[in-house]
């Protein structure tokens, strides 16, 4: 029996130490200690053995066990190392091998245009303001002499959120048809001197074309000061297009009609691809409109507290989209909802 377990240690260690992957450990562990494993088989004959005989071979079929769970333990380590430094030397890192070139995003032709816009009014002393666009009916309206009645305040023109009723405290809340509102927000917050351009988007139940849009971008300007008048809104506008369309940019002013301006104008640029003559860019009438603007109602200010025999007011609200279509000659408006890089990548 001594010879029997000494024989099956020897080979057990001589197979563990030659195993090399840890399937096969896992046999050898189940051939040699498992429940039917020679070792078991050996101790199985212990009660052949005399009762002398019997502890030393106990006490050798221990040792042999203890040696083979050892040998088991420290080859299935040597493998789990010979595996790491194989996955190491794999996966080396070549620090040499040249990068992939990050890409880099683009200010949307909006945001260029829109950015442009108020560094110049900034220039000018304005100060950038920004409001909600959700919008009571109250700001958006009522405050701007646009009373009930007036066509930009039906469901079928405006976006409502909730329709609202007669009692003031359940005013309509709707998402802002243009920037105006913001007149009366930042006259409400700010003693004049006032001087403020607020930019951002607007909404309207227009169907979606070439040229319209149901969200679009609009920049509001106002200046409230004592001795303002309609001088100082053409000096100002003029300055401000030649500084977008060139020095050599020709203007004209309209008059207009808007409830919160008296007198009102809309402005025009001549084409600047035809100078004038008539071409497809301008639809043949050899100029652009480019903006609203006017005087503000005394009514407007006198809402906002604002003393009409010592200060008076102009403003305008310019679009967007339109500016950005003219400056990069972009012919849908689509084009600049869509998200495509292929288009975003030009600017
Ligand atoms: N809010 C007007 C619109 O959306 C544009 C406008 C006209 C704004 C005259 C003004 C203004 O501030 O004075 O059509």
């Amino acid at each position: 029996m001594k010879q029997k377990l000494e024989a099956i240690r020897q080979e057990a260690l001589n197979a563990i130490n030659n195993a090399d992957v840890s399937s096969e450990l896992e046999a050898l562990r189940v051939r040699y200690l498992g429940k039917k494993g020679e070792l078991k088989a050996v101790l199985n004959q212990m009660g052949k053995l005399s009762a002398e005989e019997r502890p030393a071979m106990g006490q050798l079929a221990n040792e042999v066990k203890a040696a083979v769970n050892d040998a088991l333990a420290a080859q299935a380590k040597r493998l789990e190392e010979a595996a790491l430094n194989k996955r190491l030397e794999n996966e080396t890192l070549d620090v040499t091998i040249p990068g992939e070139p990050v890409e880099l995003g683009h200010k949307h032709p909006i945001s260029i245009v829109l950015d442009e816009v108020k560094d110049i009014f900034i220039g000018m002393g304005f100060t950038v303001a920004e409001g909600p666009e959700i919008e009571l009916a109250e700001y958006n309206f009522t405050r701007l002499n646009t009373e009930e009645g007036h066509p930009g305040r039906e469901w079928t023109d405006t976006f409502y959120i909730t329709p609202g009723d007669k009692d003031p405290k359940n005013d309509a809340v709707l998402l802002r048809s243009q920037t105006s509102p913001m007149q009366v927000r930042v006259m409400e917050a700010q003693k004049p001197p006032i001087r403020i351009v607020a930019p951002g988007r607007v909404y309207r139940k227009d169907e979606a074309d070439a040229t319209h849009s149901p969200m679009f971008h609009q920049i509001e300007g106002m200046v409230v000061d004592k001795n303002v008048t309609m001088a100082d809104l053409k000096g100002t506008l003029n300055e401000v297009i030649k500084s977008l369309y060139g020095e050599e940019s020709v203007t004209r002013f309209r008059p207009h009609h808007f409830p919160f301006t008296e007198p009102s104008c809309e402005v025009d640029v001549q084409c600047f691809a035809c100078k004038g003559k008539g071409c497809s860019v301008c639809k043949g009438e050899g100029w652009i409109e480019v903006l609203g603007a006017g005087m503000i109602h005394p009514k407007v200010l006198k809402g906002c507290n604002i003393d009409t025999d010592v200060y008076s007011g102009w403003a305008f609200g310019m679009g967007v989209e339109r500016l950005a279509m003219m400056r990069f000659g972009i012919n849908n408006l689509k084009l600049c909802f869509e998200n495509d890089v292929r288009f975003l990548e030009q600017f």
